[in-house]
């Protein structure tokens, strides 16, 4: 059973490195993306805080939000399966601790406090199953003392009933037009 495990998180792992072969698979320094940095950077200050101890940034990928998250926290820390992915934030962002793995599998020995005050993933949550989702947001509300997540709009029939489900959630839209329009969905809650 154990070595089933091991072989399926091994080919997930391996998965996620093949998508960044090259750098920038998501084109993340696009005005768009920036844009979408700098709008959810927005909505943590005005509802959940200007400043925190600590951030955990689940799906980090590259580290290219995490330049953003770094100016909200004294200390981000971001988890991603993909070890090519966590080499290059551990470049960008060297002041910001990096770990490759998973919310599950990843083994948090910091902070120090019970929690970090905030934990967020974007536009990650809809590479997940139902209950690998369900399971990730009961995760994420164990580690943080307060949450946020995004995702494009299309991923909405996925994400959004497991979403609904927690209670105080916060909600907002972006959308940005250039050679096409875009619009993410952003959550969020304290717990
Ligand atoms: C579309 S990128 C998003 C990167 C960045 N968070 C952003 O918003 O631009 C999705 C990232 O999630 C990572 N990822 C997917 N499933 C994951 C999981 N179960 N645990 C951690 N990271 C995961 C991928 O390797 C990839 O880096």
């Amino acid at each position: 059973m154990q070595s089933r495990l091991i072989t399926f998180l091994k080919s997930r792992f391996n998965r996620a490195n093949r998508l960044y072969a090259t750098p920038d698979p998501w084109h993340l320094e696009t005005p768009r993306e920036q844009f979408r940095f700098a709008e959810t950077n927005r909505l943590i200050a005005e509802h959940i805080g200007e400043h925190f101890a600590s951030i955990l940034e689940v799906g980090c990928g590259e580290g290219h939000q995490t330049q953003y998250l770094e100016q909200l926290a004294n200390k981000v820390y971001g988890v991603d399966i993909s070890a090519r992915a966590i080499s290059r934030a551990t470049r960008r962002c060297p002041q910001s601790k990096f770990s490759e793995g998973d919310i599950f599998t990843f083994h948090f020995t910091e902070p120090s406090a019970s929690k970090f005050d905030l934990v967020t993933a974007f536009e990650v949550l809809h590479y997940l199953s139902d209950d690998s989702l369900a399971s990730t947001l009961e995760k994420m509300c164990e580690l943080g003392a307060a949450c946020m997540v995004s995702y494009v709009e299309k991923h909405r029939p996925h994400v959004d009933p497991h979403i609904r489900k927690i209670p105080g959630i916060q909600t907002a839209s972006l959308s940005f037009t250039d050679t096409r329009y875009v619009k993410w969905e952003v959550a969020w809650w304290k717990n």
